[in-house]
């Protein structure tokens, strides 16, 4: 399955939300995450993101391996999104900012 990992902090452009064919995106405050039941793989999505948030869960760097887990729980809370939205008007100051995770706003 494909994971949205730290990087979507802040940042969550939603580029990704159009091209998944199974809708499996959701939208917190200011990151989405992927329903890992839902995905089926096909990678449309990873090139996509500008920030470099989504990963193939085998690929996924070890700092962020907590994401795995997180997209399983927010999945279920979240609210599904297959619309683009405007992004945060600051994110491309928070594009290259590292440890994030204390800004995650669910
Ligand atoms: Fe959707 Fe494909 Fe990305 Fe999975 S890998 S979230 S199915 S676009
Ligand atoms: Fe986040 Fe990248 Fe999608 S920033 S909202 S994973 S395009």
């Amino acid at each position: 399955t494909y994971v949205v990992a730290e990087p979507c902090i802040r940042c969550r452009t939603t580029d990704c939300v159009t091209v998944c064919p199974v809708d499996c995106f959701y939208a917190g405050e200011n990151m989405l995450v992927i329903n890992p039941e839902e995905c089926i793989d096909c990678g449309a999505c990873e090139p996509e993101c500008p920030v470099t948030a989504i990963f193939e869960e085998s690929e996924l760097p070890k700092k962020w391996s907590a994401y795995i887990q997180l997209n399983v729980e927010y999945a279920s809370k979240w609210p599904g999104i297959t619309e683009q939205t405007d992004p945060p008007s600051d994110w491309e100051e928070w594009k290259d900012v590292e440890e994030k995770k204390k800004h995650f706003n669910p």
